[in-house]
């Protein structure tokens, strides 16, 4: 079987290491290399955060750092949901690998340079996909896809409009949306369903590796910190849903429309404005997911952890 080759772009992040743990371990597809931006935390911790979870996992991928804030905006994080690491929960080892020499757009593009057919897969902010297009838009005849978290048909997480992924760089989210490359948006309308009920926890705890216990002590802090700002319990697992739609094309169901993401600045800033039922006639540019089967979510996060050995 031909792999689909993939480029991670992530700011991990809870639920981005399990995103990266599903991948590597996917049987479709190869990782050509991982490029981490600021988000879930400051772009130091979240590239730190990448280093642990590559080392850990055994990864022979290259890492490399993007430039650390937004396009135009003022930079957030999200400390509340991920800790003061960004990926608090788990006890890596120390760190013995280092960053690729290259930054993340220099490696997005020597990647596309040697590379045709490649799917970018990013679990963060748009930063450094909008970047590469900006500055090397001949990269695009090597982009097959983008495949992305972020958005939301419905009502956000971070503001009553808005999604964290697009909110922290509005102006990157719509560079990508109006590049003219196929665009998956997987939103909360969908990952808001795939929640790490106490069924979840015991389910994947029989599995006894190396990437059963990083989903289980990952997974408890992330749904204390949800519990504590939402109030309920179950996170949703948002970013594996960008390897899960790559690993088993059943699991989603995805609707052509036209997206616009609000630049203006107002309440409504950071929306992924989802034209599902055509009242603009605008040219459809992103294909959104508009439904999910939640059993055979988790039955691909079972299978992509027991696929480690040890
Ligand atoms: C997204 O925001 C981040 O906190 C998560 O990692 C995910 O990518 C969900 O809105
Ligand atoms: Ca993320």
């Amino acid at each position: 079987m031909e792999k689909q080759k993939i480029i991670l772009d992530c700011d991990p992040g809870h639920d981005d290491a399990i995103a990266i743990m599903l991948a590597a371990s996917a049987p479709n597809l190869e990782i050509l290399g991982i490029c981490v931006e600021a988000g879930n935390q400051t772009l130091e911790k979240t590239g730190n955060n990448t280093l642990n979870l590559v080392q850990y996992l055994e990864l022979n991928v290259p890492v490399a750092l993007g430039s650390g804030k937004p396009l135009k905006r003022t930079p957030m994080t999200c400390a509340e949901i991920h800790g003061e690491t960004g990926l608090d929960g788990f006890p890596f080892s120390l760190l013995k690998i280092k960053y690729h020499q290259q930054n993340a757009v220099e490696l997005l593009k020597s990647l596309l340079d040697k590379n045709k057919d490649v799917t970018l897969v990013p679990t963060g902010p748009l930063t450094n996909i909008a970047e590469l297009l900006i500055k090397y838009p001949e990269t695009k005849k090597n982009i097959k896809s983008i495949v992305l978290m972020g958005g939301s048909i419905g009502y956000g997480n971070v503001s009553p409009a808005a999604e964290f992924n697009i909110l922290c760089d509005p102006e990157a989210a719509d560079v990508v949306f109006n590049s003219g490359l196929e665009v998956y948006m997987l939103g909360l309308d969908v990952t808001r369903k795939a929640l790490v009920l106490p069924k979840v926890m015991k389910r994947m705890a029989k599995i006894h590796n190396k990437a059963a216990d990083l989903f289980a002590r990952l997974m408890k802090v992330f749904n204390e910190n949800q519990l504590k700002i939402f109030g309920h319990s179950g996170a949703p697992l948002h970013d594996p849903a960008t390897i899960i739609s790559l690993l088993n094309p059943n699991v989603f169901k995805f609707q052509k429309m036209n997206v616009v993401i609000d630049t203006t600045g107002g309440p409504s800033y950071g929306r992924t404005n989802c034209d599902r039922f055509d009242y603009l006639h605008q040219p459809h540019n992103a294909y959104v997911a508009i439904d999910i089967d939640v059993k055979e979510y988790w039955n691909e996060v079972e299978k992509g952890l027991k696929r480690y050995s040890k």
